[in-house]
C-alpha cells in the first residue's frame, strides 16, 4: 500500500467510530435519528398508562426518557413516555404534555451521556436526570406522570437502580 494511502485511512478511520454515536439506539437495537417534529401541533403519541408495568420495565422507561430528553433529542420516544397528566410543581409552569411540546419538538440535545447523569430510586418510583440542572420525576403506572426542577439532588449511587447488563 502506498504510504498516502495508509495517512489518509488513518485520518478517516476515527471520523467512522464517531458518526456512530450520533444516533440514538433503542431497546431493540434500532436507529432513531433526531427528529424535528415542530411541524405538528401536539405530541405524537403519548404514554398509556398501565398498571402491570414492572419495576424492572419502569427503570428501563426512565433510562431511555433522560437518552431521548438529555442526550438525543428524540421528542418521539420522550412524549412516548409522558402520560396525559404531566403535573408540574413550579410556579409558572402549566400541567400536561402540550405545555412543553414547542420547548421539545426540534430534538434539541442537551449534553452527551459523558457528562450527565441518570438515576432511578425503585423506592419513591422517583427518577432523576443531572444536566446543568437536576430534574426530577415521578412514575406512575409506567409512565412519567410529575416533575420537579427546583432544587433537586442526585440520590446517591445505592440508590439507583442497576439496569441488567446489555439491556442498553
Ligand atoms: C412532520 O415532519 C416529520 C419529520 O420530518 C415527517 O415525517 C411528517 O410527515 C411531517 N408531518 C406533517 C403533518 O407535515
Ligand atoms: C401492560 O403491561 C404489561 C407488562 O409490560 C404488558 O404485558 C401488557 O401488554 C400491557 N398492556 C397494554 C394494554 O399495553
Ligand atoms: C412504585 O411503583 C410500583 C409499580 O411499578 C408500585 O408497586 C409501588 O407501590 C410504587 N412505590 C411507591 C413508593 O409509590
Amino acid at each position: 500500500m502506498h504510504f498516502f494511502t495508509i495517512v489518509v485511512a488513518a485520518l478517516i478511520a476515527p471520523l467512522c467510530i464517531l458518526a456512530v454515536p450520533l444516533a440514538a439506539r433503542d431497546d431493540e437495537g434500532l436507529l432513531h435519528e433526531r427528529e424535528n417534529l415542530c411541524n405538528l401541533s401536539s405530541p405524537l403519541q403519548l404514554c398509556q398508562p398501565n398498571a402491570s408495568v414492572t419495576v424492572e420495565e419502569t427503570a428501563l422507561r426512565a433510562y431511555k426518557f433522560y437518552r431521548a430528553f438529555v442526550v438525543d433529542g428524540d421528542p418521539r420516544t420522550m412524549f412516548s413516555l409522558i402520560d396525559s397528566v404531566y403535573k408540574q410543581n413550579s410556579p409558572g409552569y402549566q400541567s400536561g404534555p402540550q405545555a412543553i411540546w414547542p420547548l421539545f419538538c426540534s430534538g434539541r440535545k442537551i449534553d452527551t451521556e459523558q457528562n450527565t447523569a441518570w438515576c432511578f430510586d425503585a423506592s419513591t418510583n422517583m427518577s432523576y436526570a443531572r444536566y446543568s440542572v437536576t430534574d426530577r420525576w415521578r412514575w406512575v403506572d409506567g409512565c412519567v406522570h410529575e416533575h420537579w426542577d427546583r432544587n433537586e439532588r442526585m440520590p446517591s449511587q445505592d440508590k439507583c437502580y442497576k439496569l441488567p447488563t446489555g439491556t442498553v
